[in-house]
């Protein structure tokens, strides 16, 4: 593999992340931010992560020396003219993202594979503001970086696909577990994951049961680690309410993305949630109990999340946004959903799936719940 020396640009959240599992693989890596504070709290956050390592016995103080001597703190981009693979995870702004490339590009080799972090914007988009246009790839990892297997891989239109293969292998290497995407709006896992945030709001807005009692369904009936309030509050209503809004805006508008007004309110009022003290939860008061032990209530309300759920992946496999087997990976390793939901739909039966979603439709009348070609179409 001659992917050995690795870029990383920007020290945030993200880049913090890459940079270490980067290292700990045994690679070299170089580490840029703009802001000299943030390098200064990378160092710090990343000798504390190897202490941490060390304490737990998980590490050797000798591996920690090295490894922390792996990475390289630098001031400037032309500090990149030996790498092999740039990874940039700076802010989630296309122009500001263009602007760094473009100053970038003139110090590093030809062959030099350019890679982004951006969980939303157009990878297409973001290649062709690039001289070499061919070498651009999405690299998506998800949050927290060492311990989420899953890497979605994003070729742009543009992109030569030996880059494919080469990150595949390479993800390997790092012990994570690789899924290519179509470059379309949320990839795989930020796509198929729409209606668990979306269809849970719909039922609290409808009136069917409060947060509490929608958050026990989908943990006690099937087994989601957290429901969908609380996940919502963990992740933050900014981001997720943006992630909604740029998938249903960069989807043309599809009515089955569209955002609600119970979460815009929410990042109204800053109750962004757990960072906030305050979100669909007030964090600073004992978490409430569901309000309703209607047996039938929580297994209907669960129910209609899975199936709408089940019939987003079976659009995605119908529009071949993934394979089937990384379609199943990307929810089970990226989002830590309890079943691949490809298969959940085979086991529960498609057709009383398709059922579900045309009761669905024929009560509301609205193309949310269309059924999805792939649901009535694709046989295994
Ligand atoms: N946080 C997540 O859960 C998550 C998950 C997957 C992907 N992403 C994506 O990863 C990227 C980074 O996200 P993050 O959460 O780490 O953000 P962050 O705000 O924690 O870090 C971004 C960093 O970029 C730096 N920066 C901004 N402009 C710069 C420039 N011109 N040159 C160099 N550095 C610059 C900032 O100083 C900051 O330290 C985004 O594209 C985001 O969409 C985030």
């Amino acid at each position: 593999m001659r992917t050995n020396i690795i870029g990383v640009i920007g020290a945030g959240t993200m880049g913090i992340g890459i940079a270490q599992i980067a290292a700990q693989s045994g690679h070299e890596v170089i580490l840029y931010d703009g802001s000299e504070k943030v390098m200064q709290n990378a160092r710090h956050q990343l000798q504390t992560t190897f202490n941490k390592l060390v304490e737990k016995s998980k590490m050797t103080d000798q591996d920690a020396v090295a490894v922390m001597n792996r990475i390289y703190f630098v001031d400037h981009l032309q500090s990149f003219e030996t790498c092999t693979l740039i990874i940039e995870a700076i802010v989630e702004n296309s122009l500001i993202k263009k602007d760094v490339y473009s100053k970038l590009e003139p110090f590093i080799s030809n062959d030099c594979i350019l890679a982004s972090n951006t969980s939303s914007l157009s990878i297409s988009e973001l290649a062709s503001a690039c001289k070499i246009a061919s070498r651009f790839i999405g690299l998506h990892f998800f949050n927290p970086v060492p311990l989420m297997p899953l890497v979605e891989i994003i070729p742009a239109l543009q992109t030569e696909q030996k880059h494919v293969e080469t990150l595949q292998q390479l993800m390997e290497s790092w012990s994570k577990w690789p899924v290519v995407a179509k470059d379309t709006p949320g990839f795989i896992v930020n796509r198929i994951a729409r209606p668990y945030y979306s269809e849970a709001i719909r039922i609290y807005e409808e009136g069917f049961a409060d947060f509490a009692t929608i958050d026990y369904a989908m943990t006690s009936i099937y087994g989601f680690k957290m429901g969908p309030f609380t996940l919502m509050d963990f992740i933050g209503n900014d981001i997720n309410y943006a992630v909604t809004h740029s998938v249903w805006e960069s989807c043309f508008y599809e009515s089955r993305y569209k955002p609600s007004f119970t979460q815009r309110n929410l990042v109204s009022a800053n109750w962004l949630g757990k960072k906030m003290g305050k979100g669909y939860y007030d964090y600073s008061k004992e978490m409430p109990l569901p309000k309703s032990d209607n047996p039938e209530l929580i297994q209907n309300i669960a129910w209609r999340i899975l199936v709408m759920l089940i019939n987003e992946a079976y659009d995605a496999l119908h529009y071949k946004l993934a394979s089937f087997e990384d379609i199943e990976a990307a929810m089970t390793k990226g989002v830590n959903y309890p079943k691949g939901l490809l298969a959940w739909g085979e086991e529960i039966g498609k057709q009383t799936c398709v059922d579900t979603m045309n009761r669905l439709y024929a009560n509301y009348k609205e193309e949310r719940y269309r059924v999805s070609m792939g649901l009535t179409n694709y046989n295994s």
